[in-house]
Order: structure tokens, then sequence, then C-alpha cells
């Protein structure tokens, strides 16, 4: 009994020596790995064709951004074709960027300066548009600006004037529908000349302020003295307003 119990073991022990020769699994083991290894160029076969086709698809975009630029291109150099085109929903796009040279201003405003004439006997200022004006959303009649929006606005002007001779007084007026005929003073500059000054001298008024002004008011600079008034440069001599 003692014997058999002790030949188990053995046998135990053959089996498991015996077990070593079928080491052969092993090829199949390499076969699994050749499998995988397979497999392996497989996913990477697959991964490098994704990438050629990842590569085709961006040169095709390059190639169709590239045509799209040249076709635009020779649509802008080709106004005859944009010309026979006529007025086309494409026009105004390719005319944008030339419209922050043209900008209008978003609230009324005006910059006047004075022309090669003085005042006449009723002393009302006159002023020129030129290329140096600005009229926008007011109207410019006999030198007065006439409100076409009510609003608050800055008013303000300056003048260049002889320091001879008798006192210099230059006022901002309105004359509004409101106060039938009567004009409202609203700046004043004063200034008494000395004949102690050099001759020839100058010297220049500045007005400004701000003030509510209804539809029609019309605002115009009042000099009580016109032949006072220095008109050598327009940029000397200005009267201008805009809405706040
Ligand atoms: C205006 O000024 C001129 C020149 O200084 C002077 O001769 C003339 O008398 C003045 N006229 C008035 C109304 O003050
Ligand atoms: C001001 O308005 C009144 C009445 O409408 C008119 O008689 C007068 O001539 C105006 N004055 C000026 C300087 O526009």
């Amino acid at each position: 009994m003692a014997d058999g119990y002790v030949s188990y073991p053995s046998v135990f022990v053959v089996d498991s020596g015996t077990k070593l020769p079928p080491l052969p699994p092993k090829p199949g083991q390499t076969r699994i790995q050749n499998r995988r290894n397979r497999q392996i160029q497989n996913i990477l076969l697959v991964l490098v064709c994704l990438a050629l086709i990842g590569l085709l698809v961006e040169g095709c975009f390059i190639y169709y951004l590239h045509w799209n630029n040249k076709t635009s291109e020779d649509k802008s150099d080709n106004p005859q074709t944009e010309a026979r085109r006529g007025p086309n929903e494409e026009n105004p796009i390719t005319k944008k960027p030339k419209l922050p040279t043209i900008l209008h201003p978003s609230k009324p405003l005006a910059h006047l300066t004075a022309g090669d004439k003085k005042p006449k006997k009723d002393g009302i200022m006159e002023w020129k548009e030129n290329g140096d004006s600005i009229l926008y959303g007011l109207i410019h009649r006999d030198g007065k600006l006439i409100v076409q929006k009510e609003g608050y606005y800055y008013v303000y002007s300056k003048l260049s004037y002889s320091a001879e001779g008798p006192p210099f007084i230059q006022m901002v007026k309105k004359n509004t529908t409101r106060y039938l005929g009567n004009s409202i003073t609203l700046l004043t500059y004063y200034r008494h000349n000395s004949n102690s000054v050099h001759k020839g001298s100058m010297r220049s008024s500045f007005l400004g302020g701000v003030f509510h002004l209804y539809k029609e008011d019309a605002v115009f600079v009042h000099v009580n003295n016109g032949t006072l008034v220095r008109l050598h440069n327009s940029a000397d001599n200005f009267f201008g307003m805009f809405m706040l």
C-alpha cells in the first residue's frame, strides 16, 4: 500500500517529466505570435493608408483654396466682367473695403471755415463749404447752421481779428421759431482793443459751449465790426457744431 502510495507521486513526477517534451506547444505560441504580428502589420498598413488618404485630402483642399484665390484675383483684375455682370450681389462685397474712407458720422455735425468775404452790415459771419468743411445732418444757409434734429449740441467758433481800433465783440446766437423776431445770445467774447499795440497785431477769440437746440433753430456767428476780422487764413476763422 505504502509502495503504491509512493509510486503515485512518482507517476505524477513522470507525468510532469513527460510533460516537458510537449514543448511543441511553443510552436503554437509562435503561431499565435505570428498571428499577432500579422494583425499588427495589418493595423499599421491601415494606419499608413489612412495617413496617405489624409495627405491626399489635404492636398486637394490646398489646391481648391489656391484655385479659389486665383479665380477671385482674376475677378478683381478684370473689371470688365464685373461691369458686364451689372449690379450683382458680389459688387457691394468688393466695394466694401472702400467704405471707411467715406464713413458718415453717426450724428449731425458741421465745421465751416470763413470765406474771403467780411461780414456785411448785419455783422453775420459768412462761411464757405470747401474741402476742409464738413456738413452732415445740418443745413447751411446764409452763414447759419439750421438744426434738423433736436438734441444737445456743442457749438464752437474761433475768429482772428485786428488788435487795433474799437473793441471787438463776437457772439454765437440762435434764432428760434419759439421766440419770434428775437435772436438769443448763446456765447459772447468781448475784448477792449488798446492803441498801444504794435501795428498789424492780431488776436484770436474762441467760444464753445453745449446747448439744447430744437429743429429749425438757426445758429450763427455775429461780430460787432466786420472790418476787424482778419481773413488771411481759412484755418484761423471757423464755426462748427456737433450733436452729443
Ligand atoms: C469798425 O472798425 C474800423 C476799423 O478799426 C473802424 O474804422 C470803424 O469805425 C468801426 N466801425 C464800427 C461801427 O465800430
Ligand atoms: C430770426 O427770425 C426772425 C423771425 O423769423 C426773423 O425776422 C429774423 O430775420 C431772423 N434773424 C436771423 C439773423 O436769421
